[in-house]
């Protein structure tokens, strides 16, 4: 496996038989190794990237304590037959001030992005740059995030990039919750508490499947429980899959998403119904 920190080494490697592309903040876990995966199932080379990426976080959140561990990463991939890493520091690939970003659709100021001030505008530009570089003839990307995923897949369709994009099933602990690198954070006790995101979610899904319609009061219900056993909740919301709009009385093809702080973790977590 070859770790290239620079683009024109990086270039050298990209070129010949077809890459598909695990793009990463790093702090790897199995969430992230079944991408790699999944990635190996659509193309005959794997490239992965570590890069945390500032443009992404909003003043105060946890960009400098958001775990680095190189090292140990680099092991995993290795072990997923990874041929191409791809960790570029912050002088490489923003050796001047960003002054050209991604500006997202009026979606990406909603659900994640009306918490997370420029967060899709972040996500957008680093995706878009780390495509540029690595240049994948498919890039996978996790339904934990779902709203990214989908503000990526708009994204390629709009500027016309051919790469597809593929979306990975999100992981989880055996308690139901959903694997992320900020779990980390939680003490013992917000670890076992963290999983109700998950059976709130799971408990609207179910409403839905009995017919509920009432959305609105269906998210504030879910906030309720949330907020009732020591949550902050953001947002619990039904949309449609397809393109995360609000949703129609007769729309079958629906997602529950939902972020709440846990203590000092902020945790997201979505469920299709
Ligand atoms: O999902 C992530 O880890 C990040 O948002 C991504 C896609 C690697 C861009 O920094």
């Amino acid at each position: 496996m070859r770790v290239i920190s620079d683009i024109a080494a990086l270039r050298t490697h990209t070129a010949g038989a077809p890459l598909a592309f695990v793009p990463t903040m790093g702090n790897l876990h199995e969430g992230h190794l079944s991408l790699v995966r999944l990635a190996r199932q659509h193309a005959p080379r794997v490239a992965a990237s570590i890069f945390v990426n500032r443009l992404q976080f909003v003043p105060g959140e946890d960009f400098e304590r958001y775990p680095r561990t190189f090292d140990s990463d680099c092991e995993k991939l290795a072990a997923e037959g990874v041929e191409l890493v791809f960790a570029p520091d912050e002088g490489t690939l923003y050796p001047e001030p960003q002054l050209y970003v991604v500006e997202p659709p009026p979606l990406a100021n909603e659900l994640e992005g009306k918490f997370r001030p420029r967060f899709f505008q972040g996500v957008s530009t680093v995706v878009l740059k780390l495509f540029n570089c690595v240049q994948p003839a498919c890039a996978v990307f996790g339904k934990k995030d779902y709203q990214q995923l989908m503000i990526v897949r708009d994204m390629v369709r709009q500027l016309n990039l051919p790469i597809a994009i593929v979306a990975g099933e999100t992981l989880r602990a055996p308690d139901g919750l959903a694997l992320s690198s900020r779990n980390g954070y939680l003490s013992a006790s917000e670890r076992a508490e963290a999983p109700r995101l998950q059976r709130v979610l799971q408990h609207a899904k179910a409403r839905l499947a009995e017919g509920e319609r009432a959305f609105d009061a269906l998210g504030r219900e879910a906030m309720r429980a949330l907020a009732a056993a020591g949550w902050e909740p953001d947002y619990v919301e039904v949309r449609r899959r397809a393109d995360l709009a609000a949703p129609e009385r007769g729309d079958t093809q629906l997602v529950v998403l939902g972020a709440a702080r846990l203590g000092g973790t902020r945790l997201i977590d979505n469920v299709e119904a």
